[in-house]
């Protein structure tokens, strides 16, 4: 059956989509397993493995697991890895003590990766949240959130995971001058080879529910809007960019990801440096839960939602699904 298309025009779209080889051929972003960061949660003791029930397929492990399961990442070709501590109750106090501890939990287990696994890029998060009893990433001096009191804190944490073997320190905090006041206080210290990836327009969002719960550190009161950005913001994060990269980061993050791909744009169109974005909890959990309903095919979404973080301008991608996407990119 033919048809007389009345209307006049030798543009046809259509043909570059003809078939797989030509689609492939003209594909602009290609998303590869050299793009993806697996960010991981690690217990005390030995032999545990839990599951996030929050998150469902992420695990929490005990060092000498996760050692297991970094191999296993390393040999899929995963450049990297973004370290979280879980740390109990009875160690966490108001000024985040622990965070200062060489023996700790978190510069244990840069120690031990980074002797198995010397090529693996570590990046290591820097705030007080995990270590608070407040539940939060500064210090909370009556309802407050401390800002300048909250740097030196930062910048001992800093320092105890720069020693440890961290590649990247990325403070996730939003405290005002963290990062100049951080950058001093390594290469003071001899770090100067230490880099800075910087949370730097993190917003105050929902999606990070399933992260405080993996963590217990949801805050015990009020939330984190004097300091995490505004969702409804979009020149601001350009302005915190602005002075993350003036005070020295190497790389600036954008975070959530999913719901501020015009963030990530704007950030990588107006900035000459590396950008990094962060697919987090809750959006790992929508996507997951899609999928387990038998809404959509998991590595279809999945490698849809993480082709889109790349096509906005994020070259280094944060995401709990780094493994899987790393397997099924394995054939590709
Ligand atoms: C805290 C921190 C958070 C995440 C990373 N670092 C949570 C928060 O700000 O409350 C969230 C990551 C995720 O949701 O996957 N400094």
């Amino acid at each position: 059956m033919t048809h007389q298309n009345p209307f006049q025009s030798s543009v046809r779209l259509r043909r570059i989509r003809k078939s797989k080889n030509i689609r492939d051929m003209v594909t602009e972003t290609q998303l590869s397993v050299k793009n993806l960061i697996w960010p991981v949660f690690i217990l005390e003791g030995h032999n545990r493995k839990e599951e996030v029930k929050s998150l469902p397929g992420v695990f929490k492990y005990s060092l000498d697991l996760l050692l297991k399961e970094v191999k296993k990442a390393s040999e899929l070709g995963l450049p990297g890895l973004a370290l979280f501590p879980v740390i109990p109750e009875n160690k966490k106090d108001t000024q985040a003590s622990e965070s200062a501890n060489p023996d700790g939990l978190m510069p244990q287990a840069i120690r031990e990766i980074k002797k198995h696994n010397p090529e693996l890029c570590l990046f290591t998060d820097v705030a007080m949240d995990p270590y608070s009893s407040d539940g939060h990433d500064g210090l909370v001096d009556d309802g407050k959130i401390l800002n300048d009191e909250t740097l030196p804190i930062l910048a001992k944490m800093a320092l105890v995971q720069a020693q440890a073997g961290a590649d990247f320190i990325a403070p996730s905090d939003m405290m005002d001058h963290r990062i100049g006041y951080i950058r001093q206080y390594l290469d003071k210290n001899g770090y100067t080879n230490t880099g800075l990836l910087s949370y730097s327009a993190k917003y105050a969002s929902a999606f990070y529910g399933p992260f405080r719960d993996a963590l217990d550190s949801n805050p015990k009161s009020g939330d984190k809007k004097t300091y995490q950005m505004n969702p409804a913001n979009s020149t601001e994060a350009l302005e915190e960019v602005t002075q993350d990269l003036s005070e020295g980061a190497d790389i600036v993050m954008v975070k959530p990801a999913l719901s501020y791909l015009d963030i990530i744009q704007k950030v990588s169109e107006n900035f000459d440096r590396p950008v990094a974005a962060y697919n987090v909890s809750g959006e790992y959990a929508m996507l997951k839960l899609l999928a387990q309903q038998g809404l959509a095919q998991e590595r279809d979404i999945v490698l849809e939602s993480l082709t889109a973080i790349k096509r906005a301008g994020a070259q280094i991608i944060f995401t709990y699904f780094a493994k899987d996407v790393a397997e099924w990119l394995k054939d590709k």
